[in-house]
């Protein structure tokens, strides 16, 4: 029998065994992939600004409505084509044009990388913080934050997690990727449900439950629902190209509609506990929810240092949102480094060794503008940090989801029999892909990039 992994332009690397997934070695990756910083960090903040359970309802449609469907689009294409990111839509439509759209989404994937790294090295610095104890002599966490943030300590984190996040890739799919993710994402369960446990379990823990699960619908706007559906696509990975490569080392026999719905589940599952573990503790405390990107970095520290054993579970929150944070970024490592690879013909070693180097490197102006050690790195009211986050996410990201919807609505022909779904789902799923998600998600890119306001 031919081997299925034969035709496609990675065709002599995925060929060989090690750089194909297992089964559930495919679907936990990519619920590591999804399940990162966006969970944590950004999505209790959100659901604070927003609306609280109100947003969340309507995360959760945005996830079921538009998510899933352009999930389930991206790893048809991946592993139709086979191939990187952008040689995948080539080599599917026969047109270059959609293959320098996908070049596009893994620049994308590239800088979100840089700057991701930073705030994962962040965690690192916190969990070493708590478990030493170091944390809790300090009363002012805001002020903490930003010494830490002028110092050089963050330089050095984010070198630590970028190393850690080529140490894994660079032993290829099956025996790095895939087996990390096997190890750290039970880890991260555990550590999931021990936190929940001791954040429910605190007195008065229901104020903080009851503001995450009970809607108040008048706090909905319109800017809440195109918040959401931003967030969904941050939430799955989608619209950089990091689903679709990973798509690409997928078995044929696997289903795509059953792995769409674990992954998903998985990253709801996910931003559900996150969000029972984040707003108890914070009500619990006095502390505001809604408080932006410095809650869980300067509430939460807060929190801990008043609760009995506040060093061991501070220390595992932080842990577990550094393991979190990694298996994100081995996903986004992977997207540029199976672009050159294919483009240049090099080893994986040494596009490993070469994209973390210069990752870093692209990271340093985004490390360095949240200190005062570069002023200059200020400018038109945001970070450079702030505009690669601004930039990445609410362009990019919106406009790399638009390609993958309007790819498999109307130009890849073969979308449907490579997806394998029953005829009913098919019809479904076709219709969100033509109509509904490429109207929204243009709503969500001319809104976020400041076009359309409010
Ligand atoms: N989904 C991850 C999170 O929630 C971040 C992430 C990983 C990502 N890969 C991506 C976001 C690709 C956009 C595109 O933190």
């Amino acid at each position: 029998m031919k081997d299925q992994f034969q035709s496609g332009p990675l065709h002599g690397k995925v060929n060989n065994k090690e750089e194909r997934f297992s089964s559930s070695g495919f679907i936990l990756a990519a619920i590591g992939s999804a399940v990162g910083l966006g969970n944590m960090w950004k999505f209790p903040y959100i659901t604070g600004q927003y609306g609280g359970a109100a947003f969340f309802m309507l995360f959760v449609i945005c996830l079921l409505l538009v998510g899933l469907p352009v999930l389930l689009a991206e790893l048809t294409v991946g592993r139709g084509g086979r191939g990187n990111a952008s040689t995948s839509l080539i080599r599917l439509s026969g047109r270059k044009l959609w293959g320098g759209f996908g070049f596009i989404t893994i620049l994308g994937a590239f800088v979100i990388l840089s700057f991701y790294a930073v705030v994962a090295g962040w965690t690192l610095h916190y969990a070493m913080l708590s478990f030493t104890g170091k944390l809790f002599e300090h009363k002012d966490y805001a002020l903490l934050f930003s010494n830490f943030n002028a110092s050089w300590m963050p330089v050095f984190w984010q070198f630590i997690v970028m190393l850690l996040t080529g140490f894994v890739i660079i032993r290829g799919v099956s025996a790095g990727i895939e087996k990390f993710n096997k190890i750290l994402i039970p880890g991260l369960v555990i550590l999931l449900l021990v936190l929940c446990v001791r954040a429910l379990s605190l007195e008065g823990a229901g104020e903080g439950v009851a503001f995450f699960l009970k809607p108040d619908f008048s706090k909905l706007s319109a800017e809440s629902a195109l918040v959401a559906l931003g967030h969904a696509f941050f939430s799955l990975s989608l619209g950089m190209g990091a689903i679709m490569t990973y798509g690409a080392y997928v078995d044929k026999r696997q289903s795509l509609g059953l792995a769409t719905l674990a992954i998903g589940i998985g990253d709801l599952a996910y931003a559900f506990l996150a969000g029972l573990i984040i707003f108890p503790t914070t009500f619990v405390y006095g502390l505001e929810a809604s408080q932006g990107p410095g809650l869980v970095f300067v509430a939460l520290p807060a929190a801990f240092s008043a609760m009995p054993l506040g060093a061991i579970f501070g220390g595992l929150f932080f842990v577990l949102l550094a393991f979190a944070a990694l298996t994100s970024m081995i996903s986004l490592l992977e997207v540029p480094v199976a672009f050159v690879r294919e483009a240049f013909g090099w080893s994986r070693k040494f596009s490993v060794v070469l994209l973390t180097l210069l990752c870093f490197l692209v990271g340093l102006p985004s490390a360095l503008s949240l200190g005062d050690k570069a002023p200059w790195l200020t400018f038109g009211g945001k970070s450079f940090f702030d505009w690669m986050d601004f930039v990445c996410s609410n362009i990019v990201l919106p406009l790399g989801g638009l390609v993958v919807t309007l790819f498999v609505g109307y130009a890849w022909k073969g979308a449907a029999e490579e997806a394998g779904l029953s005829t009913w789902w098919l019809r479904l799923w076709m219709f969100m892909l033509r109509y509904v998600a490429p109207i929204l998600v243009l709503l969500v890119f001319l809104y976020s990039s400041g076009i359309l306001t409010f």
